[in-house]
């Protein structure tokens, strides 16, 4: 049942996001484009608050730490000593007979699409059933997904018996063998089951779209980087990625910024960027994307000073997350038990979403592998002379760093935010039906921070409205509305999460006052249009959170 509303709430976000101008699907009249997605009007004024939240507790806040802006092209070297160009993969298969090559899960993925296919013909009700309960299962832990499996496959089992209304349709048999073949799938990519991959796209007879046949290859792992060409570069390195994550844009640039900005270790190097990744299960809305945005700082530290600095991340991030007043449950960390080859320490920072506690930022204490990695192939030393003195009174001398890196998905927290945010509150009376959409963002996030509203079209209460908007809007980014009745305009502000709404009436023309009524509260007050700055302006303010 919990799962349930937690489905009804995620697909409910999903389409006010789209309703109300905050996310689209990408070329969406030309049906959209898989896992890529555009920020609309609000979207990206509550995306920049976002990005403006981090950087400023990331960037501003800390004397030791400065941001940069790196090209999302790179030197194809960098991506070889990063190791993405030999460890970065998901699995492939070729036909033999028609010589074309696949991603083993797509053509799986077109196969429970297939037979999912026959839900058309399932009663509307009972195709929402079904849809829920597929939820349901995605979201158990492997051992739950795999015990449904056999029940999935044949003709019986515990399913024929429970209270699932959507077996009597006649197309379930197809839907069921959709839903063992997903489970199957998924279960094979995350433990990397390549063998696997290869039995299910045979036993569920994967053929070849152009030759017809089933005659494939083993399945063997393909890089996620998206590859271009680059016409300037010399004859046979001409071959460009786009950069997968924005980190080595800070690596490369090490000594660059170390040297012209004279930073002393510690410091931090910040950025905020595009990152691009052939996604194997893109999925969840903007959860996982092909096309999406990090906000990454590599702090450089001492050798043996790495597990004090991690700590002091870890913490560090997770106030920053707790600080825009998200309820302390909804976090936790996750500590990797398993390790990258790099790493000595990781964590992510997990938020729980309508479908599980997911990942929204990782915290990596990566050794001195990505520089020493960049000075063995460039051939640059990547070293740092550190003249403070040792417990011996001599300097430590040079060094290669060591690095703790933060990595949020700023599409993830802007994920999180929305439906942390998004409440759908009764407000129903004995006399009256009644209700709201509410976005319960922090004044400092919200898109519109004020909306002004003459009460009338006339009688000079939209000019005097404007005049308001107009001395606002230099330091706030405002909304002018007159149509509909001011409760109308009031909910519609709700929904998008405008801290305030300004009402201008009669009485704001004799004694220069105005009522501010408040979002959350709903409470409304009367003031002189002079304090009004002072208000918002306390309200919004970013001290609130960094303080
Ligand atoms: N430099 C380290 C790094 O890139 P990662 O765990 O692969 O580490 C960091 O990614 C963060 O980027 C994740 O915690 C997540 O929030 C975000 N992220 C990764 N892949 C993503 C995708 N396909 N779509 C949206 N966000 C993604």
């Amino acid at each position: 049942m919990a799962q349930k509303n937690n489905d009804e709430q995620f697909k409910n976000v999903i389409s006010h996001a789209k309703e109300y101008g905050f996310v689209f699907q990408s070329s969406e009249i030309y049906d959209g484009l898989s896992a890529v997605y555009d920020y609309g009007q609000l979207g990206a004024e509550l995306k920049n608050n976002i990005k403006t939240y981090w950087w400023k507790a990331m960037v501003q806040m800390h004397e030791n730490i400065v941001g940069i802006d790196s090209a999302i092209f790179m030197h194809p070297k960098v991506w070889k000593a990063s190791g993405h160009v030999d460890g970065f993969n998901d699995p492939m298969i070729d036909n033999k007979d028609s010589k074309k090559r696949y991603r083993a899960d797509q053509l799986l993925e077109n196969k429970i699409d297939e037979l999912y296919a026959e839900l058309a013909n399932f009663s509307p009700e009972n195709k929402a059933k079904f849809e829920n309960f597929q939820q349901e299962i995605l979201g158990l832990s492997d051992e739950g997904q795999a015990s449904w499996i056999p029940s999935f496959k044949d003709g019986s089992g515990i399913l024929e018996n429970s209270e699932y209304p959507f077996i009597d349709e006649p197309s379930w048999r197809f839907v069921k063998k959709g839903l063992a073949l997903e489970v199957e799938m998924n279960l094979a990519l995350k433990s990397e089951n390549l063998a696997q991959l290869k039995d299910l796209i045979v036993d569920y007879k994967v053929i070849c779209p152009i030759s017809k046949t089933s005659n494939w290859t083993d399945v063997r792992q393909f890089n996620l980087m998206f590859s271009t060409q680059f016409g300037a570069m010399a004859e046979g390195s001409d071959e460009v990625y786009l950069r997968p994550e924005t980190a080595q844009g800070i690596f490369v640039n090490f000594l660059n910024v170390q040297k012209s900005g004279r930073m002393k270790i510690p410091f931090g190097i910040a950025q905020i960027g595009k990152a691009f990744r052939n996604e194997v299960i893109a999925r969840q809305f903007i959860m996982r994307m092909r096309e999406f945005e990090q906000m990454e700082m590599q702090f450089f530290v001492r050798p043996g000073e790495d597990k004090k600095w991690f700590e002091y991340w870890k913490e560090a991030r997770l106030k920053w997350h707790k600080a825009l007043g998200t309820a302390p449950e909804k976090y936790r960390y996750h500590d990797h038990v398993k390790l990258a080859h790099y790493a000595n320490a990781a964590t992510d920072i997990e938020f729980e979403f309508p479908f599980g506690f997911k990942e929204v930022e990782g915290i990596h204490s990566r050794t001195d592998f990505d520089l020493t990695q960049h000075q063995e192939f460039s051939g640059k030393k990547m070293q740092y002379f550190d003249n403070d003195l040792n417990e011996d009174g001599k300097p430590y001398g040079n060094y290669v760093p060591y690095v703790i890196e933060t990595s949020i998905g700023l599409d993830r927290m802007f994920l999180l935010t929305m439906i942390n945010a998004f409440e759908e509150q009764d407000l129903s009376t004995e006399d009256k039906q009644d209700s709201r959409t509410l976005l319960r963002l922090h004044p400092a996030l919200a898109p519109y921070k004020v909306a002004v509203f003459p009460l009338t079209k006339k009688d000079g209460l939209p000019e005097k409205a404007r005049q308001i908007m107009d001395e606002l809007k230099f330091d706030f980014n405002c909304i002018y509305e007159e149509k509909d009745a001011i409760g109308k305009r009031y909910r519609r502000q709700d929904a998008v999460g405008t801290p305030f709404c300004i009402t201008v009436d009669h009485q704001s023309l004799e004694d220069n006052t105005v009522t501010i009524r408040h979002r959350d509260s709903m409470n409304q007050e009367r003031v002189a249009i002079a304090d009004l700055a002072g208000i918002v302006g306390k309200a919004v303010s970013w001290k609130t959170l960094l303080a």
